[in-house]
C-alpha cells in the first residue's frame, strides 16, 4: 500500500477516519477545499475544480470517497474523478453511500453502481447520522434553541449510526490487505437498534433531563426549512420526500456490518448521548 487520500477529511467521518488510519502507521493525505494548516500532508481538493484532482490522487491507491454533499447528482464532478482514479491504477475506493434512497436521484445510484462493479472498490451505505442529532445540523439546532424536533416522519425508525462507527468500518477496509473481506463490495451500515425520533428524543430527556417534544409537519414544510436553510431547491425537496419513506417504515432495519468489520459493535444511541452530554444546553 502507498496511502489513503481522505476526500471529505475535514468531515465527520473523513477527519475521523484520518485520525483511525494514522494511529495504524498508514500513511494519509487529507482533502479539502481548505486543507488543515496544521497538516503538511494535506491537499487543497475542490469537487468543483477539477484541477486540484491529479494531483490529490497522484501516489495514493486507496480513496475514502465522500461526494460533493449540496447535489443530487454527484456524477459530473465524481465521474472524470473515477476516471483518472482508475487511470492511475487506484485500487481501492470506499464510497460513502447512504442506505437512504433519494427520490428522483438516479446519479446517487449510478454512483454507487460504478464503485460495485470495479474489482476492489466498496460501498458504504451508512444509515442516518447520530451527528444529525448536534448542531451544525436542522435536527440538532431544533433540539438546542427550542428543545423541539420537527419532522414529517412520523413513528418511523431508522438505524441511527454514529459517524465514528463509519470511519472505524472505513478504516477496516482502507488498511486491510487487498480483496474482500467477507468477500463483499457493499455495507449497510447501522447502529444496534432503530428508533424513531420520538424514541431518540425520549432518550436525550432520560440521558441529560432536557425534555425534548417531536412537532409533526408535512413534508412541504421539511423542504421550505432545507430552502431557508440554503440547501438547493432539489436537494430540500428529494430530503423531505425521504421522510415520508422513513414514515413508511423504509428505514426501519439493523445490520450487523460495523461488527463483522471492525470486530466492535456499533456505539448505542444512548452512548452517543452521553458522550455529548452538554451539546443540547442553549448556548452550547
Ligand atoms: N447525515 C446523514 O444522516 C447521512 C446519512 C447517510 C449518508 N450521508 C452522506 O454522508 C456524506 C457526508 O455528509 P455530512 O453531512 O456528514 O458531511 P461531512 O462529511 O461532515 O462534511 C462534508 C465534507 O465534504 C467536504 N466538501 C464539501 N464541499 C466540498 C467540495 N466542493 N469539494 C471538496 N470537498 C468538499 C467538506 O470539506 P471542506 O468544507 O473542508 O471542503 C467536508 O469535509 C454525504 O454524502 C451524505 O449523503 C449522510
Amino acid at each position: 500500500m502507498t496511502g489513503v487520500l481522505v476526500t471529505g477529511g475535514t468531515g465527520k467521518t473523513g477527519s475521523v477516519l484520518a485520525e483511525l488510519l494514522r494511529g495504524g502507521g498508514v500513511p494519509v493525505r487529507v482533502a479539502g477545499r481548505k486543507p488543515p494548516a496544521g497538516d503538511p500532508g494535506a491537499v487543497r481538493f475542490d469537487w468543483d475544480d477539477p484541477a486540484t484532482h491529479p494531483a490529490a490522487l497522484r501516489g495514493m491507491d486507496r480513496v475514502y470517497l465522500v461526494p460533493p454533499p449540496l447535489t443530487v447528482d454527484p456524477m459530473p464532478q465524481v465521474g472524470p474523478f473515477l476516471d483518472e482514479a482508475e487511470r492511475l491504477g487506484v485500487r481501492r475506493v470506499v464510497l460513502l453511500g447512504s442506505a437512504v434512497v433519494l427520490p428522483d436521484a438516479p446519479g446517487a445510484l449510478e454512483l454507487a453502481a460504478r464503485v460495485r462493479a470495479r474489482p476492489g472498490w466498496v460501498v458504504l451505505r451508512p444509515s442516518g447520522f447520530m451527528q444529525n442529532f448536534l448542531s451544525p445540523h436542522p435536527v440538532g439546532d431544533g433540539i438546542r434553541r427550542h428543545g423541539e424536533i420537527r419532522t414529517a416522519a412520523g413513528a418511523g425508525r431508522l438505524g441511527w449510526i454514529d459517524a465514528r462507527d463509519i470511519a472505524a468500518a472505513a478504516a477496516a477496509l482502507l488498511a486491510g490487505p487487498d480483496g474482500h473481506p467477507h468477500d463483499r463490495r457493499d455495507y449497510l451500515l447501522t447502529g444496534p437498534k432503530a428508533l424513531s425520533y420520538g424514541e431518540a428524543a425520549a432518550i436525550i430527556t432520560a440521558e441529560t433531563g432536557r425534555p425534548v417534544r417531536v412537532e409533526p409537519i408535512e413534508p412541504a414544510e421539511v423542504a421550505a426549512g432545507h430552502r431557508a436553510a440554503g440547501l438547493p431547491a432539489a436537494l430540500a425537496d428529494a430530503l423531505a420526500a425521504v421522510d415520508a419513506g422513513l414514515a413508511a417504515g423504509l428505514q426501519d432495519q439493523v445490520s450487523t456490518d460495523v461488527l463483522d468489520l471492525t470486530g466492535r459493535p456499533p456505539r448505542s444511541f444512548a452512548a452517543f448521548v452521553r458522550d455529548h452530554a452538554t451539546a443540547w444546553t442553549p448556548g452550547a
